[in-house]
């Protein structure tokens, strides 16, 4: 038989009994009975035994069965039977039938492997292997054999139909596929760039997209209307479980639409694509503006999985006699606190004072916790004694308090403290009880965010992307505390506490655009330089548009409920941003360096990265890696005028004065005016503010402090 009659091991069923089949794949596993062997054949499509008998098969066939292991990819030919009752097995699809194998053939050998693949016991009831306990670096520098691993392989064809339910659905909405340049200029989405030297032109760079966010815009300004693309976007920032430097965004964008458009092609979309998970999801997605998710969540990206929804108490102790919480509200501060319904028997007072009070709650940001347990139709704890008959009733009432409930509550000065140690606790809290039902996806829509954030040096930064049209247009640009009052028309889809995408209506009157350029502090001739090719696309008529964009290997691993998004992605980089198969990132031949005119780099200032070119200090600052204080500027600039005099000094009298050779004695001295001094920036690390790079927890400095 020739292998163009090859049929699919996981496809037979008991109809095809009798009939004589051609396969190829890999050997799963073996068994050898005395002479008889079983051989389970792996391919794309599943697993099958296939039985070598020597009663049966050729005996040159058995010699060569013998020579097999774990892996040889091999071609056999035989006929497909039913097992004999009582052999067959419940772990593979194909567990009633084998082949009976009548030709072999070895299409090649391979070596003993790094990590066991099969995760199929060949008998029922015994235990399976598999590669779960592996180190994920081992696995990823041999990923073509982990992609061997069904469950590898099932996350891939998933990932591929659910990539192809977007097209389909996309496309049925009038949405093209467009593709757009990956060696591009910078897209500001808040990371830094990979750049990308040019050799053409010497001492450029191009930047790969952190998103296609300006050619899907200028698209519609193209008048393209609906676009679409899964595109792979590019971004260098620090590295948390669901990130990846390099992934896969679906974006879309549309042309006289509103927020209720997209919100409605969103949804319907992602039931459809939950659906190819076997996931249901119900519309209308409940929506929540983002100051109601910080008030009762602590998180832009609410779990509404459970409950524990934040109860404001702060009025209820506006009297009180309570130090702590009196202090607090002198300095206008905020109480809040949560109501754990029914778990006082699992949080007992010492747990809620020693672990969460002591421990728990101060590595989340809070200086303290109050904690009460309600048990005889009474409010509990160490400090109840402090507050008032009707402060206590008051609690009960705003917590809806009963028997068996737990309170607990954060009260800090700061709103930001209060929330977000708040809210982690409730992450906790809802992991360590239990209280996250299995199986459960709850979205939600998060609007009206903030459109700007302020800054530690008293500006402001756009929260989404400077493109983010403001809820209004009224706005005076150069005052910072109405800026912060602006809420964008941008919103994000979160699941189950993950943003699986986001995306905003965009600013489409020019004018506009260029008051929230100055707001952001870009002087016109900055504007000019990095998005002036956008900005006059919008002198030639732009349509009103919005868009979006879904992080797709997040939403993949949120479909296949996966423990991490590398579980969804081919070749993924680990947790350093490396990829151990390839060696990437790795160093470079000098002459491609020099090819691409990057070997003197330090010489001519332009290294990437860095914006601090023009003034001396920051250079000299840049160069060192070392942080230069404000203090410190005017005796760096005396120290470097007295350098460049006593250079120029000896350029002068070069080659008329014989060089001075004399060995001085040694002694510590201090130059005058330098006395020992701790620089400010020596505090949290701000001193080697201009190291460029951190690895492994270390700055990188420059040679000259190794
Ligand atoms: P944003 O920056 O919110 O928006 O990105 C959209 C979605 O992309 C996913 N994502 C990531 N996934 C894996 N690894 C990463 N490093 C990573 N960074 C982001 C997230 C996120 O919600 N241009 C805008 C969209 C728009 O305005 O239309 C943008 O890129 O799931």
């Amino acid at each position: 038989m020739s292998l163009s009659e090859r049929v699919f091991c996981g496809e037979l069923t008991p109809d095809d009994a009798g009939r004589r089949v051609l396969l190829a794949g890999w050997v799963d596993a073996f068994r050898d009975h005395g002479g008889l062997l079983f051989i389970h054949l792996r391919d794309r499509s599943g697993i099958i035994q296939v039985v070598f008998n020597p009663d049966v098969t050729p005996a040159d066939v058995c010699r060569q069965a013998a020579s097999l292991r774990a892996e040889y990819c091999i071609a056999v030919g035989g006929e497909v039977r039913q097992r004999l009752a009582g052999t067959e097995n419940p772990n593979i699809g194909t567990g009633g039938i084998e082949v009976l194998v009548a030709e072999l053939t070895v299409l090649s050998t391979a070596d003993p492997l790094p990590f066991a693949i099969s995760d199929k016991a060949m008998t029922a009831g015994a235990p399976s292997s598999g590669a779960d306990s592996v180190a994920e670096d081992l696995r990823l520098q041999y990923r073509y054999l982990d992609l061997r691993r069904p469950a590898m392989r099932d996350n891939l064809v998933a990932r591929h139909r659910i990539f192809q339910c977007v097209r389909q659905f996309l496309d049925s909405r009038g949405f093209v596929e467009v593709e757009t340049p990956v060696l591009t200029a910078s897209t500001p989405e808040g990371a830094r760039d990979y750049l990308v030297p040019s050799r053409v032109h010497q001492q450029s760079f191009y930047a790969l997209p952190q998103s296609p966010q300006l050619f899907k815009q200028l698209l519609m300004i193209g008048g393209m209307e609906r676009y679409f693309q899964l595109a792979r976007c590019f971004r260098d920032e620090d590295l948390r479980p669901n990130r990846q430097p390099e992934f896969t965004q679906l974006d879309i964008e549309a042309s006289f639409i509103d927020e209720e458009f997209l919100y409605e092609l969103v949804e319907e979309l992602a039931v459809r694509m939950f659906a190819v998970g076997g996931i249901t999801l119900s519309r209308p997605f409940p929506r929540m503006t983002w100051a109601e998710a910080m008030d009762t969540t602590g998180s832009d990206r609410p779990d509404l999985r459970f409950g524990l929804r934040f109860v404001d108490v702060t009025e209820v102790f506006s009297q009180t006699g309570y130090a702590i919480f009196r202090q607090i509200l002198q300095r206008r501060g905020f109480i809040k606190g949560l109501n754990i319904k029914g778990q006082s028997e699992r949080l007992s007072k010492n747990v809620l004072q020693n672990e969460y009070a002591r421990e728990i709650a101060p590595s989340f940001g809070a200086k303290g916790m109050t904690w009460m347990r309600a048990e005889h139709g009474q409010l509990e704890s160490n400090i109840v004694q402090f507050f008032s008959h009707g402060e206590l009733e008051e609690l009960r009432r705003r917590f809806d308090v009963a028997d068996g409930d737990v309170l607990i509550m954060v009260a800090d000065p700061s709103y930001a403290t209060v929330t977000s140690a708040l809210g982690q606790l409730r992450l906790h809290l809802a992991n360590r009880l239990n209280l996250i039902p299995p199986g459960s996806f709850c979205p939600v829509w998060v609007t009206e965010f903030p459109l700007f954030e302020a800054t530690e040096e008293g500006s402001v930064t756009s929260s989404h992307h400077p493109f983010t049209a403001p809820d209004r247009t009224d706005f005076d640009p150069r005052n910072i505390e109405e800026l912060l009052t602006l809420r964008s028309r941008a919103y994000d889809l979160v699941m189950n506490g993950e943003e699986l995408g986001g995306g905003s209506i965009r600013i489409s009157d020019r004018e506009l655009q260029r008051r929230v350029f100055a707001a952001l502090g870009l002087g016109e001739e900055e504007v000019r330089e990095r998005f002036g090719f956008f900005l006059r696309a919008f002198d030639f008529g732009a349509p009103p548009h919005g868009g979006l964009a879904l992080g797709m290997d997040r939403t993949v691993s949120m479909i296949l409920q996966t423990p991490s998004i590398r579980e969804v992605i081919a070749f993924p980089k680990n947790r350093s941003a490396a990829c151990p198969l390839t060696g990437a990132p790795s160093a470079v031949k000098r002459e491609q360096l020099a090819e691409l005119g990057l070997l003197n780099l330090g010489g001519h200032g332009v290294l990437p990265g860095t914006a601090e070119k023009e003034n001396r200090i920051d250079r000299v600052s840049w160069v060192s890696r070392v942080g230069v204080a404000p203090e410190e500027r005017a005796m760096m600039e005396e120290a470097l005028m007295e350098a460049e005099e006593l250079a120029a000094l000896a350029a002068e009298n070069a080659g008329e004065e014989e060089p001075a050779y004399g060995v001085a004695p040694v002694a510590n001295r201090t130059r005058p005016g330098t006395e020992e001094k701790r620089s400010p920036l020596s505090e949290g690390g701000r001193l080697l503010k201009s190291a460029p790079a951190v690895k492994g927890g270390y700055f990188k400095v420059a040679n000259i402090l190794e």
